[in-house]
């Protein structure tokens, strides 16, 4: 009996024009160009303008992915939004974009699993497709991080980009699509990063965002091992669940968030630079839209071809992690 998997049948992406350099950094902070890249390999990142918002970036990236899989808006029957920075609090960004692109015959909804969010999205997805729930799944990782950088902390603001990235997944049967997928939390990491107010606990109020409450608060240095440490575990996981290795992995991309953390793990995992995609020196950390971003990024520079084995690794905020391998 042939085997039914979910497979990502186009892809999008889509950024503010706004550029922030290093060099604009040095006039805001005590920092420089070469602490920065040195220390992260960030150059710059790019920051919505006043008056951009979250789902606008995201609706050009899914209307990309959906012209892409060569569907129309309402073939997409499940629709998940990735994000940290919601357009607001009330409706899901989901319903938000599911209204503009028209995509009237979907369950839309967010989901918040801050820099894995798009791996989670894909492995939701790849088991409605698969227990036959969903035709068409549109996955979104959106974010606009600048909203809550604390541009005053160095740690932090040097770090965070804005952007979209979104993909269709639909059916397939026979070798190729999503090989094994998993996601994971630990909440007990939980302050690791973190935004303290604007949520119940501590309602918004000029108290809250005079202290800069609503600010991405970090503690850089353990959050860096538990990275490593997570997206290399992960990664053998799906690699095992699916009896093959590092060695036949074509293109790992896993989540950009530093390049000394995405070296470690890849020395760790054996997989040499080559096949290793890094474009963490144009966006730094996008969060959720990391992964479809730097997804996107390949397949448009042909780097990604019939057959080759990808895998996808990420970590973030909660703390949560998780892998995705596929056969394209
Ligand atoms: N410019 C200049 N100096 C800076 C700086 C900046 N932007 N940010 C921190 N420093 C300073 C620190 O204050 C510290 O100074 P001190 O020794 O006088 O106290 C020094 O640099 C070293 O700080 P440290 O935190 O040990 O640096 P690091 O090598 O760990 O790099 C991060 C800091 C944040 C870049 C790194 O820990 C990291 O990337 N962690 C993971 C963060 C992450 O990925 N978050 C998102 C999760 S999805």
């Amino acid at each position: 009996m042939a085997i039914t998997r979910a497979r990502i049948l186009g892809t999008g992406h889509s950024y503010p024009e706004g550029i922030l350099t290093n060099a604009d950094l040095e006039k805001m902070v005590e920092t420089s160009d070469d602490w920065i890249t040195s220390r992260t390999g960030i150059k710059q990142r790019r920051k919505a303008a006043a008056g951009e918002y979250t789902s606008l970036f995201a609706v050009r990236a899914a209307r990309q992915a959906i012209e892409r899989a060569g569907l129309e808006p309402a073939d997409i029957d499940l629709l998940l939004c990735a994000t940290v920075t919601p357009d607001q609090i009330l409706p899901s960004t989901g319903c938000i974009i599911q209204a503009e692109l028209g995509a009237n015959n979907a369950a839309a909804m967010d989901l918040v699993a801050a820099c894995s969010g798009f791996l989670y999205g894909l492995t939701m997805a790849d088991t409605m497709i698969r227990t036959g729930r969903s035709k068409y799944a549109l996955v979104i990782g959106a974010e606009i991080l600048s909203q809550y950088v604390d541009y005053t902390d160095r740690q932090t603001c040097v770090l965070f980009g804005d952007g979209a990235g979104a993909a269709v997944l639909g059916v397939v049967e026979g070798d190729r699509g999503i090989l094994a997928a998993r996601i994971r939390s630990d909440g007990r990491y939980l302050e690791q990063l973190f935004s303290p107010g604007g949520g119940t606990r501590r309602p918004p109020s000029a108290e809250t965002l005079a202290a800069g409450d609503h600010f991405f608060k970090m503690r850089g240095n353990e959050l860096f091992k538990v990275a490593v440490r997570s997206m290399a575990d992960i990664s053998r996981e799906v690699l095992e669940e699916a009896g093959l290795t590092a060695a036949d992995v074509k293109l790992f991309i896993p989540h950009q968030a530093n390049q000394r953390i995405t070296d470690a793990v890849a020395n760790k995992l054996n997989v040499e630079n080559e096949r290793v995609y890094s474009n963490i020196a144009m966006h730094g950390n996008t969060s959720s839209a990391s992964i479809p971003i730097g997804l996107d990024e390949c397949i448009e520079a042909g780097r990604i071809n019939d057959g080759d084995l990808v895998l996808l690794a990420s970590f973030g905020g909660g703390v949560t992690w998780g892998g995705v391998l596929m056969r394209w």
